[in-house]
């Protein structure tokens, strides 16, 4: 059954649109804001009147109300052909984005009873031409969930980097993944630390994306924290709760590879490296042990004085690798710190970033278009002595209050080119469905960077 939907700014707008007599003569009586459905012989009609202005509050609303339409639909509708009659194509493909945003179930564990296929969607009228564009942005959201939905059984640091490589064939795109020698002989001692405890050898993801008509002369880099599992090691996080969505430490990781998925699908001409340490946390006989000193890929010294602090750890190695490619800019992406999510909740992500102001503007305003929010907290200079004057160069924990800062301030140590941070650790996995955002991996990040270097290509 094809389901139609009509976006009107009012009924009045509708005299001009071709659908059922019967069922325009049942809307005609409506001049209210509202969502009205008719279902008949005639087939499944829906009417979204929305008179409302174009902005970005607007457009997050636009998605709720296209994720609860399409939450009302029969499940039989699986086709759908929305009408855009008189909304700017920014509101309707807000609504679009909220439909397919919405159409997401991680199913594939699922032995008993139907699986549910697909929307397909057609949309006509302003907009109609971004379509496509914004159902690749949505499945590599997808692919960013289905990644941290995976537990650490079934996708370890290994898995994760054949995912990768396995992008990258079908895409067109460069992967290589070092193993377990190679980042011995680089002597990534961040990343072979936290591995210690582990039965499983550590990956190091490097992607690259460059097409001939890039717009960059280097680089932009983006580095994802990917620890499958967080146990905390041998300073194990405490059960019940505090290690059950642990599996979500590998979101900025998720993030990294799915917006490389949605560029070498767009052929966007921008030329984009990435990279991912992995490995999970886990204590064992080996396994760091607190006051542990280890020397890190650049030389530095860390005295290990909490072995869940360990993402700060793989990504600083990952921060020194990404110097050789002299970088116009790296964002990194981490579910880093406690801290970020009792600050912010679940409604957006910490920025902290040592980057020129349009850099931080910029993605501000791709948090806000996209809806994946980003509120800034300070690199100031005390969260540094917070993690010196300890036995070795750094130490890899500062004060528990201003946490999501002084784990900035550690990676900041690894970076010499403009850099912004992005801890995740609120946003990335979800414990209850909402609106668009399903149960477990958001995907959060992924829209948001795609947006963000939409802006950089498009000037
Ligand atoms: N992966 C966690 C952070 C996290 C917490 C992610 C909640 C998602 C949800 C990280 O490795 C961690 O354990 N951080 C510690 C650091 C502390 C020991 C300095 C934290 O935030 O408690
Ligand atoms: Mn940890
Ligand atoms: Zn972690």
């Amino acid at each position: 059954m094809v389901a139609e939907i009509y976006l009107s700014s009012q009924v009045k707008s509708l005299g001009a649109v071709k659908m059922p007599e019967s069922v325009h003569a049942y809307w005609k009586g409506i001049d209210d804001v509202t969502t009205a459905y008719y279902m008949g012989s005639e087939g499944c009609f829906t009417l979204v009147i929305n008179p409302g202005k174009s902005n970005a509050i607007e457009w997050e609303k636009l998605r709720k109300n296209g994720a609860g339409v399409l939450s009302k639909l029969p499940k039989s509708a699986r086709e759908i052909r929305i009408v855009n009659v008189d909304w700017d194509a920014q509101k309707a493909l807000a609504f679009a984005e909220g439909m397919v945003l919405a159409d997401y179930r991680f199913d594939k564990y699922i032995t008993k009873g139907d699986k549910l296929s697909p929307i397909s969607l057609v949309l006509e009228g302003k907009g109609s031409d971004k379509l496509a564009e914004l159902i690749v942005v949505c499945d590599a959201v997808k692919t960013a969930r289905n990644w941290v939905n995976e537990p650490v059984n079934a996708l370890n640091a290994q898995g994760l980097g054949e995912a990768f490589q396995a992008l990258g064939q079908s895409l067109g795109f460069k992967v290589e993944v070092f193993g377990e020698a190679q980042i011995e002989s680089l002597k990534m001692g961040g990343l072979l630390a936290v591995n210690r405890g582990s039965q499983e050898p550590p990956t190091f993801s490097v992607l690259e994306y460059k097409p001939a008509n890039a717009k960059n002369q280097q680089p932009i880099v983006l580095v994802g924290k990917g620890v499958v599992f967080d146990t905390g090691g041998l300073s194990l996080k405490p059960t019940p709760n505090s290690m059950d969505m642990m599996k979500c430490d590998m979101g900025g990781a998720a993030v990294v590879g799915a917006v490389f998925e949605a560029i070498a699908k767009l052929q966007w001409p921008i030329w984009v490296v990435g990279l991912v340490p992995s490995t999970d946390n886990r204590p064992g006989e080996m396994a760091t042990c607190p006051g542990d000193i280890i020397t890190m890929y650049d030389g530095t010294t860390v005295e290990v004085l909490n072995t869940d602090a360990e993402g700060r750890l793989i990504l600083a190695d990952a921060l020194t690798f990404a110097k050789k490619y002299e970088p116009q800019l790296v964002i990194d992406y981490a579910t880093l710190t406690g801290a970020a999510a009792r600050a912010l909740g679940t409604y957006g992500s910490a920025l902290m970033a040592q980057a020129p102001e349009s850099v931080v503007k910029s993605l501000k305003r791709a948090g806000e278009n996209t809806y994946e929010r980003l509120a800034e907290l300070p690199l100031w200079e005390e969260y540094y002595e917070e993690i010196t004057g300890g036995i070795a160069d750094l130490k890899n924990l500062g004060k528990g209050e201003g946490g999501a800062q002084s784990a900035a301030m550690f990676l900041r140590h690894f970076t010499n080119y403009p850099w912004a941070h992005i801890d995740i650790a609120g946003t990335a996995f979800s414990t209850s469905p909402s609106h668009y955002t399903p149960k477990g991996g958001t995907g959060v990040g992924v829209r948001l960077t795609l947006e963000f270097l939409k802006q950089y290509i498009n000037g």
